[in-house]
C-alpha cells in the first residue's frame, strides 16, 4: 500500500510537540514533515529558529497544503476550537487533550463523520500504551467484561515516591511537574479528573459507550492522609489510582475512578513511577494485562507519532461498538470495598450505610471503617 505525503501544522511545542519534533527527525522514512508550528507566548525562549512558529491558529487552518493537523496544547477549550475548526475544513487530525475528546465525544463523532475525516488520539489514553486501538480492533464488544488500570502517570509518580522513598506530597508534585509528566493545572491529576477523562474515552472504545464526564464518579489522591499511609504500610499495601469500568449481570456498565489498596500479587502491585498497567477480561481469554510509559515527552510523543503513521494509510477508527446501536448505560449500583477515615463522633452513623463492615477503629478524634459499601452510598 502506497503511504499518503503528510505535511503537518503543529499545535504546540511544550513538552510533548518538542518530543513530537525530535522524532520526526529521527524517522524519516515516514513521509511527514512539519510545515507550521502554532504556539502562544511570543517572547518564550525556543529550542528551534523563529522563522519555524506562527502565533496565528489561521496560518494552519487556512492552509490548503496542510493535510494533517497535530494538536498538542494545554488549554482544552482553545483546543476543541482548533480541532473542531480543522475537521470543518477536511483536514485530519491526532490530538492528546484527554480533557477536550472526552469533554466533546459526541461533537467529534459527529464531526468526524459530517466532514468524513479521521480523528486519533492514542497518546490521550495512557501516553505510549496503545490501548485505544487494542480496544477499538481487538476486542469484539460482548467479549470484554472489564477493563481497569493505573492510567495516570503523574499521581502514580506521585504515590511512589511519597510511599517508598517518603518524599513529601508537595516534593514529589514538584518532582513529577519538571519531568514534564503533569498537567500544566495539577488538581486534574491529583484530583483523578484526568484518569476520570481518559476512563470517558476508554469506555466508548471498550464498551461503545459515550458517557459525560461529569457522569463518572472520581476521588483523587489529594485526600489521602497519614492514616491511609500508616493503614497500608503495616499491611504491606500499595496506594494506587485506579480507574476501572465492568459490565454488570443486568448489562449496565460501572464507571469510576477511585484510590485502591492494592495487594503484592495484583498485577498492578509493580506498575510504579510514570508506568501506566491496565488489565482487560474478557470471557474466554481471561485476562491481558498492559503497561508502559504514562507520561513524558517522547514515550507520549512516540505515541503521537503511530497516529500520524497510521494516518499515512488512512486508518480511522470505526467505533463499531458505538454503532452497533445496543442500549447501554451506566450504573452506580455496585458495590466497592473502601476504607472510610472519619471524626470519632460519626463512626455509627456512617455504618448504617455500609452494606458489611470488616474492621472498624478509632482514637481519641479519628476513626475508620473498611468494608463493602454501594457507589451510590460513597457518591
Ligand atoms: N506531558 C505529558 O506527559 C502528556 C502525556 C499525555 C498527554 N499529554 C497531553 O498533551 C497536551 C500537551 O501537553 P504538554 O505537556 O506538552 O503541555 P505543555 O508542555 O504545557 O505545552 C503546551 C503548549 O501549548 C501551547 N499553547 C497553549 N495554548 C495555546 C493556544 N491557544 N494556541 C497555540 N498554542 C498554545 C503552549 O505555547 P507556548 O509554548 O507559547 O506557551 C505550549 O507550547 C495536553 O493536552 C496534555 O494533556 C501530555
Amino acid at each position: 500500500m502506497s503511504r499518503k505525503t503528510l505535511n503537518i501544522g503543529l499545535f504546540g511545542f511544550g513538552c510533548v510537540g518538542l518530543g513530537l519534533y525530535e522524532v520526526l527527525q529521527k524517522t524519516p522514512a515516514l513521509k511527514a514533515s512539519i510545515k507550521n508550528i502554532c504556539v502562544k507566548d511570543r517572547e518564550k525562549e525556543r529550542a528551534i529558529g523563529k522563522e519555524n512558529f506562527t502565533f496565528d491558529k489561521n496560518d494552519i487552518l487556512d492552509d490548503e497544503s496542510i493535510n494533517v493537523v497535530v494538536e498538542l496544547i494545554d488549554d482544552a477549550d482553545a483546543a476543541f476550537e482548533i480541532v473542531s475548526a480543522a475537521l470543518r475544513k477536511g483536514k485530519a487530525v491526532v490530538s492528546a487533550n484527554k480533557k477536550m475528546i472526552a469533554e466533546h465525544f459526541a461533537e467529534l463523532l459527529e464531526l468526524q463523520k459530517e466532514y468524513n475525516v479521521p480523528l486519533l488520539y492514542e497518546a490521550a489514553c495512557c501516553a505510549s500504551m496503545p490501548i485505544i486501538r487494542n480496544l477499538e480492533e481487538y476486542y469484539d464488544n460482548d467479549l470484554l467484561e472489564s477493563i481497569e488500570g493505573i492510567v495516570n502517570g503523574s499521581t502514580n509518580y506521585i504515590l511512589t515516591k511519597t510511599f517508598e522513598e517518603d518524599l513529601s506530597y508537595d516534593e514529589a508534585l514538584l518532582q513529577a511537574q519538571e519531568k514534564g509528566f503533569a498537567e500544566s493545572n495539577p488538581i486534574l491529576d491529583t484530583g483523578g479528573f484526568d484518569a476520570k477523562y481518559k476512563l470517558t474515552i476508554l469506555l466508548a472504545h471498550a464498551f461503545g459507550h459515550v458517557a459525560k464526564p461529569k457522569d463518572i464518579f472520581n476521588i483523587g489522591i489529594d485526600n489521602i492522609g497519614e492514616l491511609e499511609l500508616k493503614y497500608a504500610k503495616e499491611k504491606k499495601l500499595k496506594i494506587k489510582l485506579v480507574a476501572q469500568a465492568y459490565k454488570q449481570n443486568d448489562g449496565s456498565i460501572s464507571a469510576y475512578v477511585i484510590p485502591k489498596f492494592i495487594t503484592p500479587d495484583d498485577r498492578l502491585y509493580n506498575v510504579d513511577d510514570v508506568f501506566n498497567g491496565v488489565i482487560t477480561k474478557t470471557s474466554f481469554a481471561d485476562t491481558h494485562f498492559f503497561v508502559g510509559r504514562g507520561a513524558g515527552s517522547l514515550p507520549t510523543a512516540s505515541a503521537v507519532l503511530s497516529d500520524i503513521s497510521a494516518l499515512s494509510y488512512d486508518y480511522r477508527y470505526e467505533y463499531k461498538k458505538i454503532y452497533r446501536e445496543e442500549d447501554t448505560n451506566l450504573s452506580n449500583e455496585t458495590l466497592v470495598k473502601v476504607l472510610l477515615r472519619h471524626k470519632k463522633a460519626d463512626s455509627e452513623a456512617l455504618k448504617d450505610y455500609f452494606e458489611n463492615v470488616e474492621e472498624s477503629y478509632s482514637n481519641n478524634d479519628l476513626g475508620y471503617i473498611t468494608g463493602t459499601i454501594s457507589l451510590n452510598s460513597l457518591i
